[in-house]
């Protein structure tokens, strides 16, 4: 399985193995991983599970889709790096993905 890896606002890294198909949102939810609120459930439409894409996987991960991108308008201090991750769907060519949550949700 892909392995994905968050690092918080302070630093702490942590990788968790996600399944092929489910979103980088599902796997961190999964695994207990902090930072990633998540309200809507993945439906894009609350903003709280906001992170930031590692420069090195941005091209990989792509952009944000149109109705995304009026999602993260609601997200604070984003960045040319952000997405929400209920948008990224874990495909084997992610294993290895690294992003960064924010310092806090919505
Ligand atoms: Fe609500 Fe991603 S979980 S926008």
């Amino acid at each position: 399985m892909p392995k994905i890896t968050y690092v918080d606002h302070a630093g702490t890294v942590r990788t968790v193995e996600g399944d092929v198909g489910s979103t980088v949102m599902e796997a961190a939810i999964r695994n207990n991983v902090p930072g990633i609120d998540a309200e809507c459930g993945g439906a894009c439409a609350c903003a709280t599970c906001h992170v930031y894409v590692n420069d090195a996987w941005a091209d990989i991960v792509g952009p944000a889709e149109a109705m995304e991108q009026d999602m993260l308008d609601f997200a604070s201090d984003v960045r040319t790096t952000s997405r929400l991750c209920c948008q990224i769907r874990i495909t084997p060519e992610l294993d290895g993905l690294s992003v960064t949550t924010p310092a806090r949700q919505g």
